[in-house]
């Protein structure tokens, strides 16, 4: 017997497996309960008694050695396993979660884009304003009702530092600083003393564009205003012109657009006339112009501003003003796809 276990022995040190199957194979050749080691403790009973101790010494030393063996061979393949893939370079990488833009610096990047296929370059100006930019300069009367504390934030009870209530502010800015051609588009944050609610907030954000130059008319607006439509809105898309005042303008309108949801049938989203309104738009007044040193007798332009949300809003329905500000990342999220 003891030349059995010998053999055994030896022949459970050279034991190799190539896979995780061969090892369980082995496992149950020699350590299952039909096994042959178990097969020897079995018989271990009819040893005779002087020589129970060497063969007992013997068989435990086989039972250790192939339990360690199988072990270290299993050892051995998980090590593999985990090694192989930390290497394995052919693997796709692990998703990354990247944010995503939120709703309105798309829609304001796709409205500046637009504009930037018409040869129109971003302008900016600064949040905090004073009267001159903000009112005075583009012809707002000194009752206006806008100057009111009741529209506008002013900063520690000057009347000449308030926060703009509207991105017009820019077009003097640039206008004091550049002569004609001018053909800008400035995109912004501008703030008005609102109580909040689901239709207006204390800030919001607009994009306003101006063309100055010589022989501007107001068929060059009209132009511009029918490419941004079908642009923004989908080639079927029609516009219309209403009459309106703006102190900046003369003339001015307000355009509407055809009903983007209905086509132009009517819906309860354009209120059965097939129409929703996007835009303020007029030919600067001769006034502005003289304002920040531009000759009106030699020039002429347009100027048009609209709500970034209101765009927004109409190209997916977002009907609720405030989910902007919020940062509900539920809400976010669904525009995840359009980044
Ligand atoms: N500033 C106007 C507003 O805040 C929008 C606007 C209307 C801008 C007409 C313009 C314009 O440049 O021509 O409601």
């Amino acid at each position: 017997m003891i030349d059995k276990i010998k053999d055994l022995l030896q022949e459970v040190q050279q034991m190799q497996a190539a896979n995780a199957e061969e090892l369980e194979a082995l496992r149950i050749k020699y350590l299952s309960k039909k096994g042959e080691i178990s097969q020897l403790m079995n018989d271990f009973r009819n040893v005779a008694p002087d020589q129970k101790r060497e063969v007992g010494k013997f068989l435990n030393e086989l039972k250790e050695t192939t339990q360690h063996k199988i072990n270290e061979l299993k050892e051995g393949f998980e090590n593999v396993q985990t090694g192989t893939e930390e290497l394995d370079l052919t693997r796709t990488a692990y998703p990354v979660k990247l944010g995503m833009r939120h709703p309105l610096s798309l829609v304001k990047k796709e409205i500046c884009d637009i504009f930037a296929r018409l040869g129109f370059s971003i302008a900016e100006g600064p949040e905090i304003e004073d009267d001159w930019h903000v009112f005075s300069s583009l012809n707002f009367a000194e009752d206006h009702p806008a100057r009111d504390m009741q529209d506008t934030f002013f900063i520690q009870h000057n009347p000449d530092v308030l926060l703009r209530t509207h991105t017009s502010s820019v077009q003097t800015r640039v206008m004091e600083k550049e002569q004609p051609p001018i053909r800008i588009i400035c995109p912004g944050r501008v703030y008005r003393n609102e109580a909040i609610s689901y239709r207006a907030h204390c800030f919001f954000h607009q994009v306003e564009a101006l063309y100055v130059d010589k022989n501007v008319s107001f068929a060059d607006l009209k132009q511009a205003l029918l490419f941004f439509a079908k642009e923004m809105f989908g080639k079927e898309t029609k516009i219309r012109l209403r009459p309106s005042y703006f102190p900046f303008t003369e003339p001015s309108a307000e355009m509407d657009i055809s009903c983007n949801l209905c086509g132009g049938k009517g819906c309860p989203f354009c209120k059965h006339t097939g129409w929703v309104e996007i835009l303020g738009c007029g030919m600067v007044d001769p006034n502005v112009l003289e304002n920040c040193g531009i000759d009106s007798k030699q020039y002429s332009g347009y100027a048009l501003g609209m709500g970034i949300e209101r765009i927004t809003n109409l190209k997916y329905q977002v009907k609720d003003l405030r989910l902007f500000s919020e940062n509900d990342i539920r809400f976010l999220k669904q525009f995840e796809s359009a980044n």
